[in-house]
C-alpha cells in the first residue's frame, strides 16, 4: 500500500516537474531581424532573431535550435544559435545543401515557432563566370580575315579588268561577295555573343517577384505577430497561439493608424501591452499591405 502511494506521489511529482516550467515560464515570441531573401544552396545564411518572454521581455541565456527540412524528402539541417549582441538576441548560421522548398522553425524557451518557408535556388557561381564579356579580338578575326581577302580579290579583279583579262569581272563580283559576308558577320558576332550571354544569365537568375502582400504575410509569421494575433492566413502555420491581441483577419484601417501601432504601440495607446518590435519602414509598409488585403 505504502509503495503504491509512493509510486503515485512520485508520478505526480514527475508530471509536475515536466509541466510546471511551461506554466511558470510562460511563452516567448521570436522575431527575426529580417526575412531571408533569395537563398542559394550551400551558401551560409545568418539567421538573427530576438526571443521575448511573453512577447515583451528580452530573454537571455537560451540555446535556441533552428531546424530546417526540405519538403518531400528526408533532408534536414539542425543548428544551434548562440547569444550575440543585446540581451535576448541570437544568431545561427544555416547552410541549406539543396535547392527546393525548405520548411523551418526556431525552438526557443518553451515553444517552437514556424518560420515562412524558404525557396532555395541552385548556386549561381557558374553563371558569374560566364557573365557577358567583351568578345576577344581572336573570336571575330576569322570573318575579318575573310573580308580582307575578299576585298583584296575584288581590287585585284579591278586591276585585271583594266587590262581586259577575261575572268576579271567574275573575280570582282566574287571578291566583293566574300568581303561583304566577312565584314557583316564580323560586325554581328559580338552582338550575338552578348545577346546569348545575357539570355543565359536571365534564364538562371532568380525571379524574386514576391508581392508586398506576400512579403507582409511572411513578416507576420517571422516577426511573431501570428503568436499574439489570430489571422486566417497564418493560423494554419503556427502550432499554438497566445491570442493576447485582437484577431486581425477582418481588420482594415488607414495606413497612418496601422503605422502608429507598428512603430510604437505605446504611442497609439498608453496602456498597450503589444511590444515594439523595432520594425523598419519597408517592413511596416509590407505588413500594412498584408493587413489591409481583404
Ligand atoms: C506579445 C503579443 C503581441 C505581438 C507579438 C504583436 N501584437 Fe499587435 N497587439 C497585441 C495586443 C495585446 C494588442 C491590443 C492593444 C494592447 O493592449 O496592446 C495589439 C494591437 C494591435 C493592433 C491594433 C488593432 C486594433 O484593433 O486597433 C494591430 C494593427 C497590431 N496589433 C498588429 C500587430 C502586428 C502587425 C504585429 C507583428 C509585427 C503585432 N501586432 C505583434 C499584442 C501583440
Amino acid at each position: 500500500m505504502k509503495r503504491t502511494i509512493l509510486a503515485i506521489g512520485l508520478t505526480l511529482l514527475l508530471a509536475m516537474a515536466i509541466t510546471v516550467p511551461a506554466l511558470a515560464g510562460g511563452w516567448a515570441v521570436i522575431t527575426l531581424d529580417e526575412v531571408p531573401g533569395d537563398v542559394e544552396a550551400n551558401q551560409p545564411i545568418e539567421i538573427g532573431f530576438m526571443v521575448r518572454q511573453h512577447g515583451v521581455t528580452p530573454l537571455g541565456g537560451e540555446s535556441p535550435v533552428i531546424r530546417a527540412h526540405l519538403a518531400d524528402s528526408t533532408e534536414s539541417v539542425i543548428v544551434e544559435a548562440s547569444e550575440e549582441g543585446e540581451v535576448g538576441h541570437y544568431v545561427g548560421t544555416l547552410i541549406l545543401p539543396k535547392s527546393g522548398e525548405w520548411e523551418w522553425s526556431i525552438q526557443a524557451f518553451t515553444g517552437t515557432q514556424p518560420m515562412p518557408a524558404l525557396t532555395v535556388i541552385e548556386a549561381t557561381v557558374a553563371v558569374a563566370e560566364s557573365e557577358p564579356v567583351a568578345p576577344t579580338p581572336a573570336s571575330n578575326s576569322l570573318p575579318l580575315l575573310a573580308g580582307g581577302i575578299g576585298l583584296l580579290g575584288a581590287v585585284g579583279g579591278l586591276f585585271a579588268l583594266q587590262r581586259k583579262v577575261r575572268w576579271a569581272a567574275a573575280f570582282v563580283v566574287i571578291g566583293l561577295l566574300v568581303s561583304g559576308v566577312g565584314f557583316v558577320s564580323a560586325a554581328n558576332q559580338p552582338k550575338a555573343e552578348i545577346e546569348a550571354a545575357v539570355a543565359e544569365v536571365q534564364e538562371v537568375s532568380p525571379v524574386s517577384s514576391i508581392s508586398q502582400v506576400e512579403l507582409g504575410r511572411d513578416l507576420f509569421i517571422a516577426k511573431g505577430c501570428m503568436m499574439c494575433h489570430s489571422h486566417v492566413e497564418t493560423n494554419n502555420i503556427r502550432e499554438f497561439g497566445i491570442d493576447s491581441g485582437p484577431d486581425l483577419t477582418n481588420l482594415t484601417a488607414s495606413p497612418e493608424y496601422l503605422r502608429l501601432w507598428l512603430k510604437d504601440p505605446r504611442a497609439a495607446k498608453s496602456t498597450a501591452t503589444m511590444p515594439n518590435l523595432e520594425l523598419s519602414d519597408t517592413e511596416m509598409d509590407a505588413l500594412i499591405a498584408f493587413i489591409n488585403d481583404k
